[in-house]
């Protein structure tokens, strides 16, 4: 562990809630020891036992917690660019699905790539992120669809924590899209729920994910999915009513999910379910722009019920190649109107909240000392900029 170290002149955006907006301290100090947070506050109150630390100027610099991006699919094999032409061409993302593109076409991709290349070409999109002052990824299986590749995936997902500076947590995708040629039900009992035993007893699992949709899997397909999660202790959430209206939200609160992700097509009733459950709204500006989907999430329905918003990219090949967190927050301003406030919470306390990690997401005492460092004067800038990278500098675990 590195020598203990008080960071001075900056300004904090703690994110703490209750407070001043972003939890802003003017002129801050920040103590970090053994990789935590040991004390934040106001420079003048640097308790009398860390005042003679070794320490570190920041500038003035705004300092935030390192950012989460909660919802990726960054390891997959491939591109989908042709897609992309033959949306402009006016084939919509349901069209190509159902003619075999999308989703299965990944799958096609994933499965050819060895294990060696899908990390090369993961490690690329991981550092862009982590560029820009990332420190925690989640990462889905769901390119696989056989037992064999949906491991190798996660196999992968986990070797991207080992080999960068960065948390990574995985979630189980088997229930992404339905294999050419295969049976829904049949795909889910003898393909899908067997690769995710397999995939949590070589401890490859942190959640468990599905993908509610008419051109996916229905709730009571789901439902089987999440009754194997639960008999195995391992959490949930889901991709719902991104396209259209299918319950899964409310199907995914019943089962207490941790978060429920895209939510275009959520009702107000839905968004009451989640709060009950305390489940996030993951907001997917990318998908949605990608797509040039025209409904929006209900952001003030969920404001209303005091339903955590989480912002991500939702990194993949075909419904959001998008690899910015940055620009997700400022998507997530311009497309869905959150406040930069609204962005900034949804990819630090929010983001942590929708991964189920308690030790980060702010900057408080005894959490990580995971910290982003700007070349910014407001918190609200980095949802403003479009296409800048205005990070000075991250501190991960304590270490920069
Ligand atoms: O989150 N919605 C389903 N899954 C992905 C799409 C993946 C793809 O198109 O390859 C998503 O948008
Ligand atoms: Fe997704």
């Amino acid at each position: 562990m590195p020598e203990p170290l008080l960071l001075t002149d900056l300004r904090a955006a703690t994110m703490l809630p209750g407070g001043a907006a972003y939890g802003v301290i003017g002129d801050a100090a920040i103590a970090i020891e053994d990789g935590a947070i040991r004390w934040v506050g106001a420079a003048r109150d640097v308790p009398g036992d860390l005042a003679d630390w070794p320490r570190r100027g920041l500038g003035g610099r705004l300092v935030t917690p390192a950012l989460i991006d909660c919802h990726t699919h960054i390891v997959h094999g491939g591109d989908r660019a042709r897609e992309f032409e033959m949306r402009l061409e006016g084939a919509s993302y349901e069209e190509i699905a159902r003619a075999g593109g999308g989703i299965v076409s990944t799958v096609s991709a994933t499965r050819a790539a060895d294990e060696a290349t899908l990390l090369k070409d993961a490690l690329s999109r991981v550092d862009a992120l982590i560029a820009e002052g990332v420190g925690c990824i989640e990462i889905k299986s769901g390119y696989g669809l056989d037992l064999e590749t949906e491991l190798r995936m996660l196999r992968v997902a986990r070797r991207i924590g080992e080999v960068r500076p960065v948390t990574v947590v995985t979630s189980f995708l088997g229930a992404h899209a339905v294999p050419a040629g295969e049976d829904a039900d049949r795909y889910i009992d003898e393909v899908c729920l067997p690769a995710l035993e397999a995939a949590h007893a070589e401890g490859l699992v942190d959640a468990v994910d599905g993908f509610c949709e008419g051109i996916a899997f229905d709730t009571a397909q789901i439902a089987r999915v999440f009754d194997r999660a639960a008999a195995l202790g391992l959490p949930v959430k889901l991709h719902a009513e991104q396209l259209s209206h299918m319950g899964g939200t409310a199907l995914a609160a019943r089962y207490g999910a941790r978060s429920v992700d895209h939510v275009e097509y959520a009702s107000a009733a839905d968004a009451r379910a989640l709060a009950d459950a305390g489940s996030v709204a993951v907001l997917l500006p990318g998908a949605f722009y990608t797509l040039r989907e025209t409904q929006a999430p209900p952001v003030q329905a969920f404001r209303e019920a005091g339903v955590p918003m989480a912002v991500a990219t939702d990194l993949n090949p075909g419904s959001s190649p998008l690899g910015s967190l940055l620009l997700a927050m400022n998507m997530a301003c311009t497309l869905f109107r959150l406040t930069p406030e609204e962005a900034l919470a949804g990819v630090t306390r929010h983001a942590a909240r929708a991964l189920g990690l308690r030790d980060r997401g702010e900057i408080r005492a005894g959490l990580r000392a995971d910290l982003a460092v700007w070349n910014v004067e407001t918190p609200a800038e980095l949802s403003y900029r479009i296409g800048t990278n205005p990070l000075h500098t991250r501190i991960v675990g304590g270490q920069s």
